[in-house]
């Protein structure tokens, strides 16, 4: 008797301290999955994204049930480029221990797809940008041919905003026309009377010259250009980024007549093919408290496991 108890206190324990996500065994797509992939991952993981495959349904997913397990764990997925030593950023995208130990299981337990009554609906997105309508949209106003093979220096794209008044911006975001050769974009705003560029014509791809570049290379260490007076970063991308957002009660000053600056990294990808970039851009519904300004930080200390040029959090809660 007191054997069976034994069994039956281990087997009660068992069930008070097991959820879904400590039971492999329970844990099903529809159920317990989906909900995480919805919030965290299919931003990307959709048609047409960052993202190189899409996670919606249970036939995308499944394939990539480990590789899931194991891009959550070693905490590669979803991307986060700040460092928490930094402090806490709003946009912080770091999935919570549940949300690891879920997709985790799921992966241990075989993948099982469940019941589809169990899953959440789908999500509807906005397509084309993740920052929803943007109130203006900027776009290179041609082709940029990229060659099939060889080094494309950087190129520089003058884009006019003809506005006439002064705009407060809470939402930028650059997106790449055609990803396959898109390395990055710094989207700069130049105010009137500055002189950086000066020599670019507007829409005409502009390289100043290998060498005669104002700053340094881009290392891939983290750092662009340092921007001279009346120049400031409005925007980035980079794969993997995220689209640039003030935080409540804040946004940028893009002052009339300015001219948004479209710097350009090209990468042949063996073919040759065209990209058009452009820029959407959200205005502020109300008069910000605080005026909020884009601060390049140099990441050369930071962790930098991919090798690519990345700002401390993709440029968004850093340095507002
Ligand atoms: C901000 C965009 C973004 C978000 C959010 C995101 N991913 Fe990704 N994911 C990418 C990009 C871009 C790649 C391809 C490049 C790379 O591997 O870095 C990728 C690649 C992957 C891969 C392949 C990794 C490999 O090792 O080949 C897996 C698996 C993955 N993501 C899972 C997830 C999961 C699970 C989530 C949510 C918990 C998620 N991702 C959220 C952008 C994103």
């Amino acid at each position: 008797m007191t054997h069976r108890y034994a069994i039956a206190t281990v087997l009660s324990l068992f069930a008070a301290t097991s959820s879904a996500a400590t039971n492999p065994k329970n844990v099903t797509f529809h159920k317990d999955v989906l909900p995480v992939l919805q919030k965290r991952c299919q931003e990307c993981h959709r048609p047409g994204e960052a993202a190189p495959m899409a996670l919606l349904t249970y036939k995308d997913a499944r394939p990539w049930a480990k590789s899931i397990k194991a891009a959550v764990l070693a905490r590669k997925m979803p991307p986060w480029f700040a460092d928490p030593a930094h402090g806490s950023f709003t946009n912080d995208r770091r999935l919570s221990q549940d949300e690891i130990d879920t997709l985790a299981a799921w992966a241990d337990g075989g993948a099982k797809e469940g019941n589809a009554k169990d899953a959440p609906a789908p999500l509807s997105f906005s397509t084309g940008w993740t920052i929803g309508k943007p109130d203006a949209v900027f776009e290179m106003p041609n082709e940029f041919k990229v060659p099939a093979t060889g080094t494309v220096d950087y190129t520089w794209i003058v884009v006019p905003t003809n506005f006439t008044e002064d705009k407060w911006v809470e939402k930028v975001e650059v997106r790449p026309g055609n990803r396959g050769v898109v390395h990055h974009i710094v989207m700069m705003a130049r105010a009137p009377g500055s002189n950086y560029m000066k020599a670019a014509k507007p829409g005409v791809p502009f390289t100043p010259g290998r060498g005669k570049q104002t700053q340094g290379e881009d290392t891939g260490r983290g750092i662009f250009y340092m921007l001279d007076g009346g120049v400031e970063m409005a925007g980035v991308y980079v794969p993997g980024g995220l689209a640039y957002e003030t935080r409540p009660g804040q946004a940028r000053l893009i002052k009339a007549g300015t001219d948004l600056i479209f710097q350009m990294h090209y990468t042949a990808n063996g073919k040759e093919t065209t990209d058009r970039s452009r820029v959407g851009i959200v205005f502020a519904k109300n008069p910000p408290k605080e005026r909020g300004g884009e601060h390049v930080r140099r990441q050369s200390d930071a962790a930098h496991s991919s090798g690519r040029g990345q700002r401390q959090g993709g440029g968004q809660g850093a340095g507002v």
